[in-house]
Order: structure tokens, then sequence, then C-alpha cells
């Protein structure tokens, strides 16, 4: 029998010697959760993209989708590291939240800048889950001394973390653009600081495509905090606001 100490150490390597349970097996069943949740997402974000009002919002939910595309690719990886069979496990919590967001497309008009609100809100849902699923998996790897699954693992949950503060900016962005539409006081000089600020004062699709409309993937290309600049202009970013509050990550 086992004494205490000795079964401690052994479920942080991976199993209770008792019980044949511990944290090999629920690190293994998470994997499958998330691989099987990066598969729903990249669905989901192909659903978002179709319906997204702008090209801003558009490009940022088709590159994430690619994004994940690779996540899903080294989620592999990181199975075939562990030598344990690639299987898609379930995940409860990504099925709802892509319900959610085909509930904020059919609550809100076509070609609204609110259903690009709605969909970036429903997107930073998505990824809050997927910090919270890759960083305990993260954890667990480096407990269990999976170095290489540790590596891949922190490397996703950097992603994951980039595209909600990229998120943050981009809905900023349009909460800027659309006050400074509607408020019509502020000066040229304000105007300019923001990229595509033209919105129809109903407050629905603007259809600026001059040149101060920033363009596809490069729209929120700038740094992670603070102000940042665009390829073709400047939009205001906070810490990590997102669109309905703010988050401590
Ligand atoms: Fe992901």
């Amino acid at each position: 029998m086992a004494t205490f100490g000795e079964r401690i150490a052994n479920f942080f390597s991976g199993n209770d010697t008792e019980t044949q349970e511990g944290l090999h097996g629920l690190f293994v069943t998470e994997l499958r959760n998330i691989y099987y949740a990066e598969k729903q997402a990249v669905d989901a974000l192909g659903e978002q993209a179709d319906a997204a009002t702008t090209d801003e919002v558009r490009n940022a939910f088709l590159q994430h989708q690619q994004e994940s595309r690779n996540q899903i690719a080294r989620l592999e990886q990181v199975f075939q590291s562990l030598n344990v069979d690639v299987e898609e496990g379930s995940c409860a919590a990504i099925d709802g939240l892509a319900e959610d967001a085909r509930m904020v497309v059919s609550n809100t008009h076509s070609g609204s800048l609110t259903r690009d609100a709605g969909l970036i809100m429903a997107a930073q849902k998505v990824e809050h889950h997927e910090i919270a699923s890759y960083g305990s998996v993260v954890t667990l790897a480096q407990i269990m001394g999976h170095t290489q699954a540790a590596q891949l693992l922190q490397q996703t949950l950097d992603e994951e973390k980039n595209t909600d503060k990229k998120l943050t900016q981009l809905a900023e962005s349009f909460i800027n653009d659309r006050a400074n539409s509607e408020s019509g006081d502020m000066g040229s000089s304000d105007r300019d600081q923001y990229s595509g600020s033209v919105v129809n004062p109903d407050g629905t699709r603007y259809s600026d495509s001059s040149s101060q409309t920033y363009q596809s993937g490069e729209s929120y290309s700038g740094t992670q905090s603070g102000s940042s600049t665009g390829s073709t202009g400047t939009y205001r970013s906070g810490n990590d606001a997102t669109l309905g509050g703010t988050m401590g990550i």
C-alpha cells in the first residue's frame, strides 16, 4: 500500500496508483474535448464570417478560422507526442456558445453594426473558454513533464489570448466609430484618427471603401495594447476590455 505521500507523487506524475485514475486521463480527455471544440469553432467562424456586416469583422473571423485549423493540427502533434490516439471528445460549452452566436445572427438585422458587435461578443466568449481550456492543459502538461506538449499548447494559448485582444481592439474601433458618427461634432483631426469612420446615421452598414478604411486582415495588425497603428489608420484600444466590460486575463 502506497503511503499518502507516494500516492500524491504518483497522482501528479499521471496516475493515482490506488484508483488507476488521475491527471493523465483527465489531461487526455480534456485534450480530446478541446480538439472537438476547435473543430466546432472552425465551422462556427465560417458561419459568423458569412453573417458579418463589415469586411473588418468578416476578415477577423476568417483569419482566426485559419489559425484554428493550425491549432487543430498542433493538437494532433500533441496527441502524437503523448502516443495516444487522435480522437474527438465532446464539449457542451462550445455547442452552446456556437448556438448563442447563431441567436445573435437571428436577432439582429443583416447589414447592421449591431450584428457585428454581437458577433464579436460571441467570439470573445469562445476565446475566453479556449483560454481557460488551454491554460488548464498547459498546466497539466507541465506538472506531468510533457515538455513538448506543454510548449505546443502554450503556443496556442498565446494565440488565443492574442485573438481575444484583437477582437477587443476591433470592438472598440466600432464603438468609437459609431459614437464619432452619431455625435457629429468632433473635429476633423479626431475623425481622421479612426479608420473607416463612416457609419450611416441609422447605425447600419457603412459602405465607405475609401483609403481611410483599413483593409482586410491588416485592419488590426497593430500592437496588443495601448494605441496602435494599423496599415492605413489608427484606432484606439484599451487594456483588456472586452466589448461588454473588463476582464482580468
Ligand atoms: Fe482556437
